[in-house]
């Protein structure tokens, strides 16, 4: 596991999910087999690496990749994306199952490379596509399989919040996020999240334009030294998927929230519509749409948030970081096709790199299929 000492190989992928795997004993498949992670892990601090594995009683850790490949099965990456393609591709050339945090690369032609070679060589590959495991998405792809919305016209995807300069109130991101040199940006981190939420949930992308800007031109990096913010820090996005679906998705660290939560999905249809959160997700039918008219000489005498229906969850929810884990690992044991793959990470940087295009061209781009 390499870059366990960052916030999401940290807490994300060793803590809630490796961990948690061992400590419900394992993983059991169907035939009653149990499958046991072994974690190593890989990264540049010996030091840091020592004093994690101390901390959750492994005893497993080095500095050397090469070494750690050689004697391990399944290549984990959570590192900064800007080292990542270079050590998926070593670990391909290995041939060990490959499983990486997204941007799988910063270019649609290096994910395609490692997409490619990791199917010449035969092994699973996997990318995390945690969103589509969150309880609010999970619970609006059931309305989408139901049949609720009837035609789907629009979507409205509103993500983000303020990330602090880092001047009088330290940043609650790594600076490398804003710098575009060092693998920041908003459409590289967040686009292909969009993607495969849009594929998987409601109609797969067709097209993309997006406005992107950098309002906050500084900032104060980790050692309190300001720095010059080259990245985009917000982008104002219009996708139109399948069938006419219109998607206006923004992204933003530079918004104060007004929301229920930090992401909401509003999905408009003939027949209804839903807004998603993390966890949440409330509808309103079109037989239960209220009628309000257009009158600014009066106060507002609707409670609007009032005239949605909460969704029951009817189901337990894990930690998607570790069901998207068990799911690989099961895929890596049994044989089976793993379907987030770097095929679907390829697309996603797809999505990053046209969205990027269309910023700095100023007009809309199809997204072609990869097929
Ligand atoms: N799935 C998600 O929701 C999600 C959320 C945030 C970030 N991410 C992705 O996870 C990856 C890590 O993001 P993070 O927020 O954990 O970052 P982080 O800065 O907290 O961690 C980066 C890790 O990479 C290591 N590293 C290796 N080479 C490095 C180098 N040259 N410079 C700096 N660090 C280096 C660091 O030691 C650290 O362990 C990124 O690719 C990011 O896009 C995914």
């Amino acid at each position: 596991m390499n870059g366990v000492t960052g916030r999401m190989g940290y807490r994300q992928h060793l803590v809630r999910s490796i961990l948690a795997i061992r400590e419900q004993g394992g993983l059991t498949l169907s035939d009653g087999s149990v499958i046991w992670p072994e974690p190593v892990l890989v990264g540049r601090n010996a030091a840091k690496l020592e004093q994690l594995a101390h901390q959750h009683g492994l005893t497993q850790y080095t500095t050397d990749l090469d070494k750690a490949l050689e004697e391990n099965e399944i290549y984990f990456d959570a590192q900064v994306t800007t080292a990542r393609v270079d050590a998926l591709k070593k670990a391909i050339h290995r041939g060990r199952h490959v499983y990486t945090e997204k941007p799988t690369a910063e270019s649609l032609a290096d994910a395609l490379a490692l997409a490619r070679a990791a199917e010449a060589r035969g092994i699973k590959h996997g990318v995390v596509a945690d969103k589509l495991y969150l309880p609010g998405l999970r619970k609006l792809k059931r309305l989408v399989d139901s049949g609720f919305f009837g035609r789907i016209l629009d979507v409205r995807i509103d993500f983000g919040y303020w990330v602090f300069e880092g001047d009088w109130q330290p940043a609650q991101r790594p600076s490398w996020n804003y710098r575009a040199e060092d693998g920041g940006g908003i459409i590289l981190d967040m686009f292909p999240h969009w993607r495969y939420v849009l594929d998987h949930v409601i109609a797969p992308v067709r097209s993309v334009f997006a406005h992107a800007s950098t309002h906050i031109p500084q900032r104060w990096d980790e050692q309190n030294n300001p720095y010059a913010a080259t990245a985009d820090d917000a982008v104002y996005g219009v996708f139109e998927l399948e069938g006419g679906i219109v998607a206006q998705v923004n992204s933003s660290w530079t918004t104060r929230v007004d929301r229920t939560e930090l992401v909401t999905f509003q999905v408009n249809g003939t027949e209804g519509s839903a807004v998603a959160g993390l966890r949440g997700c409330r509808v309103q039918h079109r037989a239960t749409t209220p009628k309000p008219v257009w009158n600014p000489d009066l106060p507002v005498s609707h409670d609007f948030r009032s005239q949605w229906t909460e969704l029951p969850d009817n189901d337990v929810y894990d930690n998607g970081f570790k069901t998207q884990w068990e799911e690989f690992l099961t895929c890596v044991v049994t044989g089976a096709e793993y379907p987030h793959n770097l095929f679907a990470g390829a697309r996603g940087v797809q999505l990053a790199e046209l969205g990027l295009r269309s910023a700095r061209e100023g007009r809309r781009l199809a997204v072609e299929d990869l097929a």
